[in-house]
């Protein structure tokens, strides 16, 4: 690597690219210097839209990564090419960035596992959720004690009807819609990565998963995966649950996608809400705190969902000035996974699945 900024390229310049080059664009250790996608007029639209005139078009992936002038990798495609560009990055010896899931099998969490723990560069599973400003305070605040010992975290995720909601374009949603590429489902794989990445943040590994996983039409035709409701246990006798509602005629406010998140983690000696993620419902404080007969209202926190890539993204560049570990790590990520995975398990036979069982969601 070069001295001077660290030298980025972004593979797939699709819907989520945009709150990606944020701060690549704005961090002065970081340059954006390549751009890579099969539609080069989407590469050049996004490379107009974040003013950058002087950087690589690429179509082709191989190309980009045997390109010298380029030190990092943010790879933001669908979710079955995960592995294939990851495992190339590495070969080509590039900084990685592999967006949340890492792929879409426990048999492809452990090649990746292997790859990047054998590697001597930095290697990243991108999962920004736990770095939005209100979750980060709600961890400090737990971290000081403030609910006692956390007992029960319930994580609602609400897609709703948005005036103000970003487009999404139909190839996007298109990908979605096929298991060979996605995976799972869109509320419960793919949204839900981040939603069991908060479970697995604020309570660790559960021991026991069950689903109920429905199937509704969402805006467009598209299938959603709702409603849906996933229930975990977690060592200690303490549980948790993701519930998935879909609320067509409930209208929102947000800059991103039309959906509302809520958290409420319950502990020993109070409440922690988080409220609002990817949306906002109308006023209501990004955190509140519950204990000693009192509530405290947190109304000073950024919020807007760019933030969380923004500070995540800010993370690894700072880790790699300074040393330290990604967040996530290739087995980080693979815990995560095996814990959406448990949800589809689940509900595919009817029964809990057990992850402390030998291929337990395999
Ligand atoms: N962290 C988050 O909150 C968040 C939100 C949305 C999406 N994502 C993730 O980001 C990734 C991309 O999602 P998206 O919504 O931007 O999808 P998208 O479909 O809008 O973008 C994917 C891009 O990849 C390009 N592409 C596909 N195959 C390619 C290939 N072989 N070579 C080069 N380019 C190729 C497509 O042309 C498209 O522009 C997914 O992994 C998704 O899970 C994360």
């Amino acid at each position: 690597m070069t001295k001077g900024p660290i030298r980025v390229a972004i593979i797939g310049t699709g819907r989520i690219s945009d709150l990606h080059a944020i701060e690549y664009l704005q961090n002065p250790s970081s340059r954006i210097v390549a751009l890579c996608d099969r539609d080069p007029d989407l590469a050049a639209s996004k490379a107009k839209d974040w003013g950058l005139t002087d950087v690589a078009i690429e179509t082709d992936l191989d190309a980009l990564l045997s390109r010298a002038d380029v030190d990092l990798v943010e790879i933001l495609l669908p979710h079955h090419l995960h592995l294939p560009a990851a495992l190339k990055a590495i070969n080509a010896g590039k900084i990685v960035s592999l967006q949340k899931p890492m792929c879409v099998s426990l048999e492809e969490a452990d090649q990746l596992v292997a790859a990047a723990e054998a590697y001597d560069r930095p290697f990243k599973v991108f999962e920004n959720f736990i770095f939005y400003p209100p979750v980060l305070k709600a961890k400090a605040l737990i971290d000081e004690g403030a609910i006692g010992t956390p007992l029960s975290i319930r994580i609602k995720s609400n897609p709703a009807r948005s005036a103000t909601a970003w487009d999404v374009p139909p190839a996007a949603n298109a990908w979605r819609q096929k298991a060979t590429e996605a995976g799972g489902g869109p509320l419960v794989f793919d949204d839900g990565h981040h939603k069991f990445a908060l479970a697995w943040h604020f309570m660790g590994e559960p021991d026991e998963v069950h689903a109920f996983i429905g199937d509704t039409e969402g805006p467009g035709g598209i299938r959603f995966d709702a409603q849906s409701q996933i229930s975990f246990r977690f060592p200690g006798n303490r549980i948790g649950n993701l519930e998935i509602v879909y609320s067509p005629d409930m209208e929102l406010a947000t800059r991103h996608y039309a959906q509302d998140d809520r958290v409420e983690i319950t502990g020993t000696k109070g409440i922690i809400w988080i409220n609002g993620g990817h949306g906002r419902l109308a006023e209501t404080p990004p955190l509140a705190l519950y204990r000693d007969g009192a509530m405290t209202e947190y109304r000073d926190i950024p919020t807007g969902w760019e933030q969380s890539f923004v500070l995540s993204t800010r993370h690894y560049l700072e880790a790699l000035q300074n040393g330290g570990p990604p967040v996530l790590t290739a087995r980080q990520a693979r815990q995560i996974l095996r814990f959406a995975l448990a949800a589809e398990e689940s509900a595919r036979l009817g029964r809990t699945v057990d992850l402390r069982a030998e291929g337990g969601s395999r």
